[in-house]
């Protein structure tokens, strides 16, 4: 199989494909879909048979659950056993967007789809092809990155078919995903919203919109995993990955040195301290700004796997809660 590509850049090809979409996804197939955090490997949520083959496409572990993509807060409530006061407060501050609401699950939200558990994670996103296509088709759909398990997340059509393209039959194209790392996920099953993956959306927007006092460290929840995403290793490149802080392109060779990064085989991603002696072929830059720092992340971490380097160095992050999604992925590369 190789997955036909199809684009979606004026209104009749984005009505097109998401007829296109929609039979397939219809007749239990996946699809790669575009949405505004990164793309999407949607199937038929209320479909267990469907579901089963975006696991086995993704090669994705049978314990990791899925999240639901809707096209309406009513459409959300269908997917929850009981929709609680704090879904309702973030789904109004945050929808559509990037954010995934873990709630209580109802009886038509098949198990394989949570892993078994009895919470889903739902989101509205904003992406135009993906709120149409989901309306088109009158069902939930279940999608995970589209991605190889444990690879980094695709935000073009062409990382996709990199990766998933002998494996799918469509891919959806809706040029570079504009927020660029995955959704943020929060469990409001509980008195006080629970940050289980940082994203854009950040923890003190959170709780501002949810009316919680931030959680005091000692009353951190530790106890077991809750969700998957929270793997140390994930999101990973194929290169090595590093963050560094550097004064100058002297400091950044002798880091480079100490590890043994070969400057011809190491691709820098810098956003302040630019090394611009020319010592170090493969400089990329990307503006030191959260929101578009994130946009581009992805795709430069791509772009340095193609390129065949050893090594990726990123330059260290400001420490600020707009960069803690960022932060996150970055650590888990790095894992
Ligand atoms: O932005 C996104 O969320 C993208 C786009 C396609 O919407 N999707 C995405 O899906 O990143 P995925 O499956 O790669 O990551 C979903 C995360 C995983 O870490 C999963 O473990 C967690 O959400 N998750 C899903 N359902 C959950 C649940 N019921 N309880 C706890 N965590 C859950
Ligand atoms: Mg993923």
């Amino acid at each position: 199989m190789s997955a036909e590509i199809i684009p979606t850049h004026t209104p009749a090809l984005l009505a097109a494909a998401v007829e296109r979409a929609a039979r397939l996804l219809r007749a239990g197939q996946v699809v790669a879909v575009p949405t505004e955090t990164v793309y999407g490997l949607a199937a038929n949520a209320l479909d267990p048979v469907a579901v089963a083959r975006i696991y086995e496409v993704k090669g994705r572990p049978a314990h990791n659950p899925v999240i639901v993509h809707v096209a309406s807060p009513a459409m959300a409530r269908e997917c929850a056993a009981h929709w609680p006061n704090l879904a309702e407060r973030l789904a109004s501050a945050f929808w559509p967007g990037p954010l995934t609401l873990v709630v209580p699950k109802a009886p038509n939200i098949p198990g394989i789809l949570t892993a078994g558990g009895d919470t889903v994670g739902v989101r509205w996103p904003q992406h135009p092809f993906m709120q149409a296509v989901i309306r088109a088709c009158g069902f939930p759909l279940a999608a995970p990155s589209a991605n190889l398990a444990n690879r980094l997340s695709p935000t073009n059509a062409l990382h996709v078919q990199r990766q998933l393209g002998d494996r799918i039959p469509l891919i959806v194209d809706g040029g570079d995903s504009n927020v660029g790392i995955e959704s943020t996920v929060v469990d409001v099953t509980g008195a006080a919203p629970r940050l289980l993956r940082p994203g854009m959306i950040h923890e003190p927007a959170i709780l501002a919109a949810a009316g919680a006092e931030p959680p005091s460290t000692s009353e951190t929840p530790s106890g077991p995993l809750r969700s998957p995403g929270q793997l140390a290793k994930h999101y990973a490149p194929r290169a090595r990955l590093v963050v560094l802080a550097w004064r100058d392109e002297a400091e950044l060779l002798r880091e480079l040195a100490r590890l043994g990064a070969r400057p011809e085989k190491t691709c820098v991603i810098a956003h302040s301290r630019i090394p611009l002696g020319g010592l170090l072929p493969n400089v990329h830059v990307i503006p030191d700004d959260a929101e578009a720092f994130a946009r581009g992340l992805y795709g430069e971490l791509h772009g340095c796997d193609e390129q065949g380097s050893e090594w990726i160095v990123v330059e260290q992050l400001p420490d600020a809660p707009e960069w803690s999604g960022i932060a996150d992925r970055l650590r888990r590369a790095a894992a």
